[in-house]
């Protein structure tokens, strides 16, 4: 292997700048280079492309964002499009393919192997943790610590005011950030997608809430709970005629400096995913199980599921009395 490129797609993640700075310098190390694809297969289409180098990824491991761009592109849905990505690469001498985002991503990559014979290597950067084949995603733990820093600030006025706040989080069809959240917020009920209860029970949790002598109580959404969080304050409002404000937290939680834990995570799948185009593995995702690293086919990484923790669900329903 002498060439090999790289791109991140999709949702941008925090830590994904430390992933491509661990690809570039493990490249590097082995005498392999590196070209840099801008705004993801986007830029692969139309040939957006750069040699990039050690010294382009310092000064980056603490940055938000990707240095390389991203984008959601529609170009690559069509066969042609994918061809004529193909024939950039063949065009740069690029050996393998390093694709950071999340499920949309690896199924752009996947099309572009079986089509073309590109070896891709996926490396798992979404926030919503939603992908089956490693334990976390790379983003997600920023994500969290965003999330919970608003919740805590919004508990301080909600609890001022005697208000119910709910909340809504990110996570697209998974409640994975909404859970970790309400256990570490201290949330008085958490809604998944997961698990699609009705909404009217909540109305009983606030009255008991307000017969236990809680004067404001913090109600955590995944966005992917059907009605989101204005459904289930509309029926808190109607149940009991109490004061409720939806805050949508939205696309803040996309950005900030990446937590350790998402450096850490970063530098070692960026590191795998090179050692794994070396070992001539192909069509497979790096990812982090138990603290190894493992290698997941990518069409299994969106065909199985990755449940929530149904034992932190378990907790957070015995915790919030
Ligand atoms: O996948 C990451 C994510 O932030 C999801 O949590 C959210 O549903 C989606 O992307 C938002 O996408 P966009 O940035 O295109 O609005």
């Amino acid at each position: 292997i002498k060439r090999l490129a790289v791109l991140t797609s999709g949702g941008d993640a925090p830590g994904m700048n430390a992933a491509i700075r661990a690809v570039v310098r493990t490249a590097t190390h082995h005498d392999i280079e590196i070209v840099g694809v801008r705004r993801g297969f986007s830029g692969l289409h139309r040939g957006d492309m750069r040699i990039i180098g050690p010294r382009d990824v310092a000064n980056t491991i603490q940055r938000g964002g990707t240095i390389l761009l991203t984008a959601r592109s529609h170009t690559w849905r069509t066969p042609e499009g994918r061809a004529k990505g193909a024939a950039n690469l063949r065009e740069w001498g690029v050996d393998g393919l390093i694709v950071i985002g999340g499920d949309g991503s690896f199924h752009g990559g996947y099309f572009l192997q079986e089509e073309h014979g590109v070896p891709v290597i996926g490396i798992p950067g979404t926030i919503d943790n939603d992908l089956y084949g490693t334990d976390h995603t790379i983003g997600y733990f920023t994500a969290v610590e965003t999330a919970l820093d608003a919740v805590d600030k919004l508990r301080d006025t909600g609890a001022s005011h005697e208000r119910i706040f709910v909340i809504e989080v990110m996570g697209r069809h998974a409640g994975h950030i909404a859970l970790e959240v309400a256990v570490a917020g201290g949330a008085e009920e958490v809604f998944i997608p997961e698990d699609p209860k009705p909404v009217d029970g909540v109305v009983q949790i606030v009255k008991d809430s307000v017969a236990k002598g809680k004067a404001s109580s913090i109600i955590i959404v995944a966005e992917g709970y059907p009605g989101g969080a204005t459904g289930v304050s509309d029926a808190i409002e109607k149940g009991t005629g109490l004061e409720t404000r939806v805050s949508i937290l939205g696309h803040i939680q996309r950005g900030g400096s990446p937590v350790s834990s998402d450096r850490v995570l970063a530098s070692r799948l960026g590191e795998a995913a090179v050692y794994a185009l070396m070992d001539g593995k192909k069509g497979v995702m790096v990812g982090r199980e138990n603290g190894q690293i493992v290698h997941t086919p990518l069409h299994e990484t969106w065909e199985k599921s990755k449940d929530v923790s149904r034992d932190l669900y378990r907790c957070a329903k015995m915790l919030s009395v």
